[in-house]
């Protein structure tokens, strides 16, 4: 499986979005954390940035939706640009027509759960993905420690994904760090969020460096 890592804007300095988005040009996607202040307790950015950031960047860009009524808005972030979408299960309405949805608009379609959201009950859905999305940490902040509790989701899901021998991504978001990457990458996961761990080190191209050998060891 190839690693792949993409740091999280969330932990970046929002005034300088640019410079923060070209300080880890190494990296596999820029990941795009969408907060509504609805879905999660905490509000970021929207439409207009994505398009500005996709224009700022030649890193493509992995928008996480954190918001509800997905169905509503995730084609606006294809259209704004982005080159794959993630939306919660908790929050869709119709997920398997937004996933096609938003890969009819060209965009990589993803499907995320929250720590408490189990994947069995999507089993029949992982065809219909580009990747799916585990949570590490309840979304809404960065910064937040591992929850090593979802590691048995993660090794069931690539169970799932080996069984119906599907080319899909596995995503892991949230604590995950120099410390952590080698239990997710153990467990099945091979595209690894990383924030603070990348953002809040000195040098961010060098962490994204160090964060793949890890996984990759
Ligand atoms: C949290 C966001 C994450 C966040 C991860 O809700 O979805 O992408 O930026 O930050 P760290 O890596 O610091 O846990
Ligand atoms: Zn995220």
């Amino acid at each position: 499986m190839a690693v792949q890592i993409n740091p999280s804007i969330l932990s970046a300095d929002f005034a300088r979005l640019a410079e923060e988005a070209k300080a880890v040009e190494g990296a596999d996607w820029l990941h795009v954390d969408v907060m509504d202040n609805h879905f999660v307790p905490n509000l970021t950015l929207g439409v207009p940035v994505v398009e500005s950031l996709a224009r700022a960047t030649d890193t493509p860009l992995d928008c996480h939706l954190m918001i509800e009524a997905p169905d509503r808005w995730a084609p606006q972030y294809v259209e704004a640009g982005a080159g794959s979408v993630t939306f919660h299960a908790e929050a869709a309405a119709a997920p398997v027509r937004l996933a096609r949805e938003i890969r009819a608009k060209g965009a990589r379609a993803s499907m995320a759960l929250k720590p408490a959201t189990p994947i069995e009950p999507y089993e029949d859905l992982l065809p219909e993905l580009d990747m799916l999305l585990i949570m590490t940490v309840e979304p809404g902040f960065g910064g937040q420690a591992f929850l090593d509790i979802m590691l048995p989701k993660i090794r069931r899901t690539r169970e799932l994904i080996r069984k119906h021998g599907l080319e899909m991504w596995l995503q892991v978001d949230g604590g995950v760090s120099a410390s952590t990457i080698e239990r997710c990458a153990e467990a099945g996961a091979d595209v690894f969020v990383a924030g603070s761990a990348v953002y809040g080190a000195g040098d961010p191209a060098e962490a994204v460096r160090a964060l793949r050998e890890r996984a990759r060891s």
